[in-house]
């Protein structure tokens, strides 16, 4: 972002979100109150077997998101940089739980800055109520049908609900 621009601050939040949990929608709340326009972009082959589809995941995103009128729910396939020129966005959010999880962003934020030109990562600190907190996690324990109420929205439980239900 150069000093003194004065377009729309629009902000790129990249993840799988297979599917998303409170700590993800804790920090697009918080983002979407320091940018003018937020993205949650969603990668769409985000790991080999997702749980949740591509629209699946934009579905409960925007059904969670449907009271923050500045926060976009989108798909990318691409290089996460090449994606943020086509939104005309320069600025990636992204969520640090704990230490373990510093040495991966430190990465990709390090790497994104060299190739993309002008490419900024802001991190933002999860709330310790949910640092410890992953997609993973989650499906892990409604895998065996535990409680999952004080992990995810209301909508993903439900459909988490369905998902192993329906795998029996
Ligand atoms: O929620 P995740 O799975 O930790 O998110 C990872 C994500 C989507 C941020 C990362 O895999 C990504 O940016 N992928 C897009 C492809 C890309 O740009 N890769 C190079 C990054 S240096």
């Amino acid at each position: 972002m150069k000093k003194g621009d004065k377009g729309l601050k629009v902000a790129v939040y990249p993840g799988s979100f297979d599917p998303v949990t409170l700590g993800h929608l804790d920090i697009i709340h918080r983002a979407s109150g320091i940018f003018d326009k937020l993205v949650v972009a969603v990668l769409v082959n985000s790991s080999k077997n997702p749980l949740f589809s591509l629209e699946e995941r934009i579905d409960l995103l925007r059904e969670v998101t449907q009271d923050l009128p500045n926060v976009e729910i989108d798909g990318f396939q691409d290089l996460l940089i090449h994606y943020m020129q086509s939104k005309q966005a320069n600025v990636i959010v992204r969520a640090l739980r704990s230490v373990s999880d510093y040495e991966y962003e430190l990465q990709l934020a390090s790497l994104n800055r060299q190739i993309g030109a002008g490419v900024e990562t802001l991190f933002m600190t999860s709330n310790p109520k949910y640092s410890y907190l992953s997609s993973s996690i989650v499906k892990e324990i409604a895998r065996y049908h535990g409680p999952v109420q004080d992990l995810v929205p209301a909508p993903v439980e439900r459909e988490l609900h369905i998902k192993y239900r329906r795998k029996g």
